[in-house]
This record gives structure tokens, C-alpha cells and sequence, in this order.
């Protein structure tokens, strides 16, 4: 269940809205998600719409299937929330994961960016699922009903995570393993760094599993130039280094990720 971001009571749907027992009520946009974000910091407003279009066009080329497919194998149960989603892909490939499995399954895809859930939108969702915005510092699900938790090269709150989820739920957490895209780097900057060791320690969780994926892509030069715009590595770059790129016919690539997942620990860890 969505939950209200001021009261935390249950939000029903109501016509075009969502509304709390307290009447709190928020629209549903034309595309179908609810914005629930309360504060507008402009210091962290998630990705823009060119970093979910460019995110869209590189993953719609399948070249993270073997990723979504390592993920959709270590989905437990049948409620899954995409804490950052970005424009879907990982959703839509859980749903139709769980839609082949069971006939009740549910997700929820949340993320701090409006464009990013916007495009969500656009994916089909072979299970019922909700869209919204929101910050993963408080997510607006209720308390202990969601069986896997993701987060996919995404910041994440431990302790929301934890309240979320069910106490025999999991988290499956991927980040960047040290040699992915390292050959963008090289191609960009001058001295280029393999991604430093990953802490994978998580407070209130305990690791059981870690799966390490790597491969090499071959791409062409406009699929390089949507990789390296979903990056946060972007809007850090000067345009002469970004001028490389534009050069740039095909590129071979590695990507690399860690999977860790991870049992929630039965005693409470946060204060
Ligand atoms: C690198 S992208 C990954 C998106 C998606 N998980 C994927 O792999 O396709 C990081 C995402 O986290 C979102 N994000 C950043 N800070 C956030 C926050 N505090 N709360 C919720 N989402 C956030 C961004 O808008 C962006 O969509």
C-alpha cells in the first residue's frame, strides 16, 4: 500500500486522486503516477529528462538483459519495490517475472525524479504496479508488506529499507563493479580510475549472496553517447572532454556489476 508522506495513514484511490482518512489528497498524473515528493530540495532532484531518454534508448538495446535477468532470478515473493527506479526497465522485467509465477503479485516503482518516473510510465507492468515520486529517505509504502527490495546504481536510506520490508523479505542491491565502463573513462578522461572496492556492508542486513557479472558490449557511436549520458559522469564533464565522444563511431565496453543480496537482521539496528 502507497502511504500518505504527512499522516502515514493508507492512501486509497479515489476518481484521479489518492486521499488519506485525514483527506490529504494527491492527483495522478495524466500518465498515471502520483507525486508524494514533500520538499522540493533543488540540491538533489534526481535525473533530468535527457538522462531518462538517454537511459531508455541504451537500455532498450538489451545491452543490461543479463543483468535484469540475474535480478528477476533472485526475486523472493511476490511484492517487489524499485526503490529508484528510474524509467522502468528493471520493473518491467520483475512483473513479467512475477506475472509468469503468480497472479497476485505487485511492485511499486518509486524515484525522486518526475521525468524519470514520468517515462516509468510509458513501460507495461504485467502485474499491478505504482508509480511514484518520492525520496528513498521516506518511502511512501507501508511498513513490513514488501518481499524484495531493490536498488539498482542508486543511493539508498538502510532504514527505510528495512521498515518496508517483510522480515523474511531481501534486498538486492547492485553498484558498479571496479572495471565497468572503464574504457568510456579512458575514452573521455585523460587519467581514468577503475572504480574503487565497494563497502557492501549495510546496517540492519546481512549479506547472502553476491553474484559478479562481466562482459564486454560493442556499441555503436550513438549508443555510447546514451551511455555515457545516463551516467552521473555527464553533467560532470567538460564539453571538451564530452566532444570525444561525439567522434566516436563504436566502442567496445565492459560492464561489470556486483549483485549482493541481502537478508534483513530480525533485530531492530536503527535507534
Ligand atoms: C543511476 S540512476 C539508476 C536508475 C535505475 N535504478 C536504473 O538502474 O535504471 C539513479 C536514480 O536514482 C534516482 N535518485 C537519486 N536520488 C534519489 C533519492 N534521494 N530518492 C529517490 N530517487 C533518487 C535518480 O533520479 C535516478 O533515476
Amino acid at each position: 500500500m502507497l502511504i500518505c508522506p504527512v499522516c502515514k495513514k493508507q492512501l486509497s484511490k479515489s476518481g484521479g486522486s489518492y486521499v488519506c482518512p485525514e483527506k490529504h489528497s494527491f492527483d495522478i498524473s495524466r500518465r498515471g503516477y502520483v507525486n508524494l515528493l514533500q520538499s522540493q530540495s533543488p540540491k538533489n532532484h534526481g535525473d533530468d529528462k535527457q538522462m531518462a531518454a538517454a537511459r531508455r534508448e541504451f537500455l532498450n538495446g538489451g545491452f543490461y538483459s543479463r543483468l535484469r535477468e540475474c535480478i528477476c532470478s533472485n526475486i523472493k515473493g511476490s511484492c517487489v519495490a524499485d526503490i529508484c527506479c528510474g524509467e522502468g526497465y528493471y520493473l518491467e522485467g520483475i512483473c513479467q517475472k512475477l506475472s509468469a509465477c503468480s497472479s497476485d503479485g505487485s511492485t511499486y516503482g518509486i524515484d525522486i525524479s518526475k521525468a524519470a518516473v514520468d517515462a516509468a510510465c510509458r513501460r507495461s507492468y504485467a502485474v499491478q504496479t505504482s508509480l511514484a515520486v518520492a525520496n528513498c529517505t521516506a518511502l511512501p509504502i507501508s511498513d513490513n508488506i514488501v518481499s524484495t527490495a531493490l536498488s539498482v546504481f542508486a543511493p539508498i536510506s538502510e532504514n527505510e529499507v528495512y521498515r518496508v520490508l517483510t522480515d523474511d523479505g531481501i534486498l538486492i542491491r547492485v553498484v558498479p563493479g571496479r572495471d565497468h565502463l572503464i574504457e568510456l573513462k579512458r575514452t573521455v578522461y585523460d587519467n581514468a580510475q577503475l572504480n574503487p572496492v565497494f563497502d557492501n556492508t549495510l546496517a540492519g542486513f546481512e549479506l547472502r549472496g553476491a553474484e559478479n557479472l562481466r562482459y564486454t558490449m560493442r556499441l555503436d557511436g550513438a549508443q555510447t553517447r546514451s551511455l555515457f549520458t545516463m551516467t552521473p559522469y555527464f553533467y560532470r564533464t567538460s564539453e571538451k572532454d564530452r566532444q570525444k565522444l561525439k567522434k566516436l563511431s563504436e566502442l567496445e565496453v565492459t560492464a561489470h556489476f556486483y549483485i549482493f543480496v541481502y537478508n534483513k537482521k530480525t533485530i531492530f539496528p536503527f535507534g
